[in-house]
């Protein structure tokens, strides 16, 4: 059996420092907005490069606490692209504000910035890229758009923890970005959590206000706001697992060039990196137009793979009411068809990985 994930080996490694961790929590006392949510948010804003990070309550609301900080809300449209997953929908939709879509490029399924133009309108506020996979959308060109009319950008960063652009962290691009802390994130928490970064000090006001209620000081709310909270033993944890986050990205990105190397000459389209690029490689995504006969022999072999995603968002039932149709965006049409997600955890041992490789070349005979 190879799965596509499996925390247990990375327990296996820190937990005795997990344990402290909870532990420091449970007998400090105190459990929602303290010392270890204050710590982990100075840590992770020097890790991103940011000045400020908010401690929130899961990806999908930092989404929207990031775009309603911005001044994002019902009236509004915001751009996001068709080859996402539903989250990044759900954040843009709880401001009030209409999520409009674009295609993504063939190459590497992010953001095409050739389409974004086109997708503005006099009431688009805010784009929002995802760096999906781990692989940086084009931010220059995104911002260059976003500054030429007057647009705000929250990176939606939930796959990219520590991915970069030039040397440049993802999430230090935008106006805000929002992180997930889901436990199968390259930085996961053991439960949810999320966060916003900016590196604008009245968005980090903001957020720290809305994720309390709208609240300013103790009982003064300036805003309905919501409860969103970053838990106190879940940054315990994240704190204790910040620190290998860089080995366990330069293990990801050695597992998956070890995928590239195995898989080189067979029909398979492989990911790449675009120059300047280094993905996070959260996921490692190949492409075949025999997807499902693919994804069925691996798993007459016991190799777990998973679809990222199999239905684009514009012809998610959800979201019928923005009116897209079949044949809109073919190039995430297409991505779903073809996509599958092999097995790539930092944990998984290198021979895993050539099972897996053997296992597909016998598929190609
Ligand atoms: C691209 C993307 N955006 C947003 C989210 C939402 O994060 P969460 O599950 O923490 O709400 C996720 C994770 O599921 C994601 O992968």
């Amino acid at each position: 059996m190879i799965p596509f994930g499996d925390l247990r080996a990375e327990f296996g490694e820190i937990g005795p420092e997990i344990h402290g961790a909870v532990n420091r929590v449970l007998e400090s006392g105190w459990f929602v907005l303290g010392e270890e949510v204050r710590a982990f948010e100075e840590e992770f804003s020097s890790f991103v490069g940011v000045n400020h990070a908010v401690g929130v309550g899961n990806g999908t609301d930092a989404i929207q606490l990031a775009l309603q900080a911005l001044g994002v809300g019902a009236g509004d449209e915001v751009i996001t692209a068709a080859n996402t997953c539903v989250p990044t929908l759900t954040g843009i939709c709880a401001t009030g504000a209409v999520p409009r879509l674009v295609d993504v490029t063939a190459d590497t399924l992010v953001m095409d910035y050739g389409s974004l133009e086109k997708a503005i309108t006099d009431r688009t506020k805010a784009i929002v890229p995802v760096h999906l996979y781990g692989h940086p959308c084009p931010m220059s060109s995104i911002m260059a758009i976003a500054g030429n009319k007057n647009l705000v950008v929250v990176e939606d960063c939930a796959q990219a923890h520590g991915a970069t652009l030039g040397g440049k962290q993802c999430g230090t691009f935008g106006h805000t970005a929002a992180f997930s802390f889901y436990p199968s994130k390259n930085l996961g928490a053991y439960g949810d959590g999320g966060a916003v970064v900016t590196s604008d000090q009245a968005v980090a006001d903001k957020v720290t206000s809305l994720r309390n209620y709208g609240q300013t000081e103790r009982y003064y709310h300036d805003d309905p706001g919501v409860n969103s909270r970053l838990d106190e033993i879940q940054a315990a944890i994240l704190r204790t697992k910040l620190p290998y986050l860089k080995k366990w990205n330069e293990r990801r990105r050695e597992l998956a060039s070890r995928y590239t190397e195995g898989l080189k000459n067979t029909p398979l389209t492989i990911p790449v990196e675009e120059p300047g690029a280094e993905s996070s490689w959260h996921l490692y995504v190949v492409r075949t137009s025999n997807r499902d006969g693919l994804q069925q022999h691996l798993k007459d072999k016991g190799i777990g793979t998973v679809l990222h995603y199999p239905v684009p968002i514009h012809l998610q039932k959800a979201f019928a009411a923005m009116g897209y149709v079949k044949g809109d965006f073919p190039a995430s049409e297409q991505a779903c068809d073809e996509v599958l997600s092999l097995p790539l955890y930092p944990y998984m041992p290198e021979e895993h990985v050539d099972t897996v490789v053997k296992a597909i070349r016998e598929f190609f005979g």
